[in-house]
């Protein structure tokens, strides 16, 4: 069967430290057990769209090495047919997070450096209902996927610059505030002059939705809870709206686009599914299944 989905992006391993505080530049402080274990933007987002209930893909480069061989297990219930391996090592990512939760992370790319899109690749991008990609994989890469898509969401994360030649091919663009502004400035409503529709993530506050089709923004809070870890709460954010637009998309008509309305529902269960990821430790074992976000949606929404 072919994938609903199509993640295009990165795979790391998580070398986790938990700290009391983050170090200042400059400084040192102690850390507790370090542990490893399995992440990357796109991995993440993959596992949360495929625990979504939604089959999915994924476009990776991998090492030949332990790294490669834990991405690969823990990618269980997502379509690896596409994956690569390279001769470069498997992602790297260092993650300290604080008491408070908050975490502070630096990458050292390797394979996902390597990542380029097959002619299998391509096509499968062509057939999905969604494509989602982040920046964490070479931007020609991305470029190539967005033009191959018809239905584009940019997740664009770490913060960059982008070229107005892939904004132009994104059709939802996924973002924090600092991503925001590294690409319309301090005014997020200019992100409507480079892309049709924006979500922009407000961590526990919940995000906002800005479409063409919309004069004002569509506010969706977030849904209070207590925090261990939010590593992969941004990412599993994005897997379930790719998931849920996805099943939209597939119910629509060839003319129907994806509406205000469709994009509330999506921002809620993304929203939903965040806060469940919160509440646990880690990038890909932090993530929830479906049926977790199903009952969790029926307390807070219906
Ligand atoms: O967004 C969290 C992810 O960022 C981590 O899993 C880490 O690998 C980096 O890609």
């Amino acid at each position: 069967m072919e994938p609903e989905v199509v993640v295009v992006g990165s795979a790391n391993v998580d070398l986790v430290l938990p700290v009391h505080r983050m170090p200042r530049p400059g400084e040192t402080v102690l850390a507790g057990t370090m542990t490893r274990g399995p992440g990357g933007k796109g991995a993440n987002q993959a596992v949360a769209s495929a625990r979504a209930g939604v089959r999915t893909a994924m476009v990776v480069a991998l090492g030949n090495d332990d790294g490669g061989a834990l991405l690969r297990d823990a990618l269980d219930g997502v379509d690896l047919s596409l994956a690569t391996t390279s001769a470069a090592p498997t992602g790297t990512a260092i993650i300290t997070v604080d008491d408070s939760g908050e975490n502070s992370i630096v990458v050292a790319p390797g394979a996902n450096g390597e990542l380029t899109l097959s002619a299998d690749a391509l096509h499968a991008i062509g057939r999905a209902k969604v494509v989602l990609s982040q920046l964490e994989i070479p931007f020609g890469t991305v470029q190539a996927a967005a033009a191959a898509s018809t239905y584009f969401i940019l997740n664009a994360a770490p913060a960059a610059e982008l070229s107005d030649e892939l904004l132009a091919e994104v059709d939802l663009l996924v973002v924090n505030e600092t991503e925001a502004e590294a690409i319309a400035g301090p005014d997020r409503s200019s992100l409507l002059k480079k892309v049709p529709a924006a979500v922009v993530t407000l961590g526990g506050a919940g995000a906002v939705i800005l479409t063409r089709e919309l004069d004002s923004e569509i506010a969706v809070p977030g849904v209070p809870v207590e925090v261990v870890d939010t590593t992969a709460a941004g990412d599993t954010f994005c897997g379930v709206l790719a998931a849920t637009l996805a099943r939209t998309l597939a119910a629509a008509s060839a003319n129907d686009s994806v509406t205000g309305s469709d994009l509330t529902n999506a921002v809620r269960r993304a929203n939903v599914a965040a806060s469940l990821s919160v509440q646990g430790a880690g990038a890909i074992p932090s993530v929830p299944h479906g049926d977790a976000i199903d009952a969790r949606y029926a307390e807070v929404y219906l």
